[in-house]
């Protein structure tokens, strides 16, 4: 069986565009392959290094999303990357054989440091971002790896990694294939091309109806359709686009509805609302039996733990054997 290994940064609650974007696709693969689904702490810290006192919480947090979302715990191996330190040793000795030039090339660092105006302050464990998701993906000796597009700049890092180890040391690797999520980034509420929790634009999976119906209600839509009536133009529209993920049946109608102005923005939106909210029930209502038994959870994360640590251990060993470092 083919083995899959992706991750999230533990930043707080997950959203839709989360759950489109990545979960979705994870809840699925399951049930084809080997799945290792990684909550990535130790990369929350290359930038968020000074307010670590949320980490366990958001962590706990992201575990009872995920589960809410269909990953299944006896199916999908959930582990915390901090807590398999073969993880570390491994980006350490990857680090010897990438080029500092290569990383700064990397496109993704390139936009942190102008969206956070970084400049000069980027830190060496920032800069090695990718070194350290490329061990996450080989210390399990990952084929596949589920991602977002923005994420691609960081697999190619790693497929280079593997190759110059399996070159330098003897084939070790194999050299992982990115897997694309069918569904194109989710806007945010405000417009934005991609939903984010820090654009404050996101509609979480675990909404109460009343948040949702607030957030839709106050969504971007088309700016020319402003009365019933008015011909309108559904592909730069947010409502439209989330028609799309959650009642994707009506879609056809919507369009020929809003472009011909025979259908107002207040009842397509009214529409989605009451979609949107039959979507999420089920995840909002998992979750809170989940969060009842944060002991269950801690659980989950300590068994899998365990077994992400025995493959990385095996892992680590051959690495050392075909490195030919210091064994006794
Ligand atoms: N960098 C990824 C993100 O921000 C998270 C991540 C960490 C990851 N390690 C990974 C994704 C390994 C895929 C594989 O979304």
């Amino acid at each position: 069986m083919k083995r899959i290994l992706s991750g999230l940064r533990p930043t707080g609650r997950v959203h839709i565009g989360n759950y489109f974007g990545a979960l979705s696709n994870w809840v699925k693969l399951q049930k084809e392959y080997e799945c290792f689904y990684e909550i990535a702490d130790w990369h929350v810290l290359t930038t968020d290094y000074k307010n670590t006192q949320d980490l366990r919480e958001y962590i706990i947090e992201a575990v009872c999303d995920w589960i809410s979302a269909g990953i299944d715990p006896e199916k999908s191996c959930i582990f915390v990357q901090s807590q398999v330190k073969e993880h570390a040793e491994l980006a350490l000795l990857f680090g010897m054989i990438v080029s500092v030039a290569r990383l700064e090339r990397n496109p993704t660092l390139k936009e942190q440091i102008k969206e956070l105006e970084l400049e000069e302050n980027i830190s060496y464990g920032h800069l090695g971002y990718p070194v350290l998701q490329a061990s996450d993906i080989l210390v399990y000796k990952a084929d596949l790896v589920p991602v977002g597009e923005d994420q691609l700049p960081h697999i190619e890092i790693t497929r280079e990694i593997a190759r110059r180890f399996n070159y330098l040391y003897g084939e070790t690797f194999p050299i992982p294939e990115p897997v694309l999520t069918p569904t194109p980034k989710v806007p945010g509420i405000d417009g934005k091309a991609k939903m984010s929790k820090s654009l404050n634009n996101a509609i979480f999976v675990d909404d109460e109806p009343e948040k949702i119906k607030e957030k839709i209600m106050s969504a971007y839509t088309d700016p020319l359709k402003i009365k019933l009536g008015d011909l309108g133009h559904p592909d730069g529209c947010v409502v439209f686009a989330y028609h799309n993920l959650v009642n994707k049946k009506e879609v056809p109608d919507i369009r020929e509805g809003c472009e011909s102005g025979k259908l107002g923005c207040v009842e397509c939106k009214k529409n989605c609302i009451n979609k949107m909210v039959d979507f999420l029930a089920p995840f909002r209502e998992k979750k809170i039996e989940l969060k009842e038994d944060i002991d269950g959870i801690i659980n989950i994360i300590k068994n899998g733990n365990k077994r992400a640590g025995e493959v990385a251990r095996n892992t680590l060993e051959d690495v050392r054997e075909k490195m030919k470092l210091w064994k006794g």
